[in-house]
């Protein structure tokens, strides 16, 4: 059964008209490659680390910004997300797992960059350096998965996301953001059947999906 997603009305104040930007980056295609045809391999996921280094030490002085950080609350306010134990994928400088950590007691932050993770503040939550193709979490042990502006590793979302667990994508440029997925690819790409939410804030967008009632995977 395919997946559903019920849209919420945007919040106040939500950007529609945004520069064309990372529609046109080439980490687009890959967005696609990885989440619909399992396009990952040593080399893509060494030349994606050598990337987001090369970026770490400007990243959190040039992607933060109100507008960004509306897409992040809005879908932690308003997507009905329980539970605690909170994964975040692609953490990278932490930008977004601020926002986890001033709401959940028990986060870990996960990337495949070194230089990401240190760049991120000390003592903010829990630091993993890995991949999200081979997470080196067990099976069932998030009840929270949240990438923003990440690449989505379908198979390995489902196997650490526990039963009534949520995904929490959001794109902080909504479809300009480089790597973006609409809700209703997201849904579609998870192994299974699933349902979502899905808003937009700021200059993003959201979404917070979870198996379907009758969901198999
Ligand atoms: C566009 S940045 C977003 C960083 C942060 N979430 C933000 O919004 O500021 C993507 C991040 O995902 C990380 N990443 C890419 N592929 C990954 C993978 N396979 N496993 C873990 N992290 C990955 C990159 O190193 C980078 O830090």
């Amino acid at each position: 059964m395919p997946g559903t997603v019920e849209w919420l009305p945007y919040a106040p104040g939500t950007i529609i008209d945004l520069p064309v930007r990372g529609s046109a980056s080439p980490i687009r295609s890959v967005t696609r490659q990885v989440a619909f045809d399992d396009a990952w391999d040593a080399e893509r996921r060494d030349k994606v680390a050598e990337l987001f280094d090369s970026m770490a030490a400007e990243w959190s002085a040039t992607r933060d910004s109100e507008e960004r950080r509306a897409s992040i609350i809005d879908a932690l306010d308003r997507g009905s997300i329980t539970g605690d134990r909170v994964i975040e994928l692609g953490a990278g400088s932490g930008l977004g797992t601020a926002h986890l950590t001033s709401r959940y007691s028990n986060v870990v932050a996960l990337d495949l960059s070194m230089e990401m993770l240190r760049a991120a503040p000390a003592g903010m939550s829990l630091k993993v350096r890995g991949d999200s193709a081979s997470l080196p979490f067990p099976d069932g042990c998030a009840d929270v998965l949240t990438l923003v502006n990440m690449l989505l590793f379908p198979t390995e979302v489902d196997r650490v996301l526990a039963q009534r667990g949520c995904l929490v994508w959001i794109n902080t440029q909504a479809h300009e953001t480089p790597i973006h997925l609409p809700a209703e690819d997201v849904v579609a790409a998870l192994p299974g059947s699933w349902t979502a939410v899905a808003s937009r804030a700021g200059s993003g967008s959201w979404c917070v999906a979870r198996r379907a009632a009758d969901g198999r995977s």
